[in-house]
């Protein structure tokens, strides 16, 4: 039986994933962990950790025999541009931390499998925007991207050279409304929703056509688990697996809510954010993560602005953030 730790279990997908795994695997396999001193989602298995605390983790990961970690603490592209060595720093030293007690543990045979998302924003203006592929050209411009790239070939590292079991997502932006999402360019596609459902005009800084590639929270739980549960010998990959959810810009975007929402409308006030979604691909290819490992993604943009509409609660971003 697995023993899962989710770390960042405060944020938008590890609040989800710990809920999700839970619920497969029996709330007592599953413990939730992040920086603050309590779960804001009422995990009960909760465990403060800091990532960079290698001996706390450590500790951790030993009370409880865990046999899996899916580390997602990390600072995003919006959030580390205000502070790039603190990002850097988090992003890139979390991942060191659990890759190092894995090997150790390898060692001791006791393994480790371990979850590590990327991200498009690894991509950069260089890499072909449409359709990119698995192996593309990566010159990322941010510093969250900058340690996406290193992060993947760190993993890679790690698993030709000690055997550790770790695999990973690019994940696309990742669309939700259980918790507000933590600092990223790609945000709009949810602030959005809550514009509409507040009745206000949205003023979108990202421009009309801006295609960016997406997915569906419940399609990236379901891709994380399902690499997760894949057999080793099916993960050929061990930097990062494209994953294509859906693509679309602000423009059909509006047009989708628009449709549901007469009275809703937007407005373009762009920003630094623009460049920075300007050097992401717009589509993604994920024919790997399709071959290795029977990826396909279920949900549509249609789908997607229903079940939004239908759930965003206003009062959660206000009522984190305080
Ligand atoms: N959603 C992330 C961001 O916008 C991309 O992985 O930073």
């Amino acid at each position: 039986m697995e023993r899962i730790l989710v770390i960042g279990a405060n944020g938008q997908i590890g609040s989800e994933l710990v809920e999700a795994l839970s619920a497969q695997q029996g709330p007592n396999s599953v413990f939730a962990a992040d920086i603050g001193a309590r779960s804001l989602f009422g995990h009960p298995n909760y465990e403060t950790i800091d990532v960079l605390d290698q001996k706390r983790l450590e500790r951790v990961v030993d009370n409880h025999s865990v046999t899996q970690v899916y580390q997602l603490a990390a600072m995003l592209s919006v959030t580390g541009e205000a502070a790039p060595l603190t990002a850097w720093t988090l992003n890139i030293n979390g991942l060191l931390n659990i890759l190092e007690l894995a090997r150790q543990r390898n060692q001791s045979g006791k393994p480790l499998r371990i979850f590590w998302p990327s991200s498009i924003a690894a991509f950069g203006p260089h890499t072909p925007a449409v359709d990119t592929p698995q192996l593309a050209v990566m010159d990322p411009t941010t510093i969250y991207g900058i340690s996406k790239q290193a992060g993947e070939r760190l993993s890679e590292y790690y698993f030709s050279k000690f055997g550790v079991d770790v695999r990973s997502i690019r994940y696309p932006g990742v669309i939700s409304y259980k918790s507000p999402p933590g600092g990223g360019t790609t945000d709009y596609a949810i602030a959005i929703f809550h514009a509409a459902k507040r009745g206000e005009r949205y003023a979108c800084y990202l421009g009309p056509e801006t295609t960016l590639p997406m997915i569906y929270m419940p399609d990236a739980i379901r891709a994380s688990i399902e690499l997760m549960e894949a057999p080793a010998e099916r993960v050929r990959t061990r930097s990062a697996y494209n994953v294509a959810g859906l693509s679309f810009n602000p423009r059909e975007l509006a047009l989708a809510i628009k449709q549901r929402v007469p009275q809703f409308d937007i407005s373009y006030q762009l920003d630094y954010r623009q460049q920075i979604a300007d050097s992401w691909p717009r589509s993604l290819n994920d024919t790997h993560a399709r071959a290795d490992w029977g990826w396909s993604a279920k949900v549509g943009l249609s789908e997607l602005v229903d079940d939004m509409l239908e759930n965003v609660d206003v009062e959660v971003r206000e009522h984190q953030a305080a």
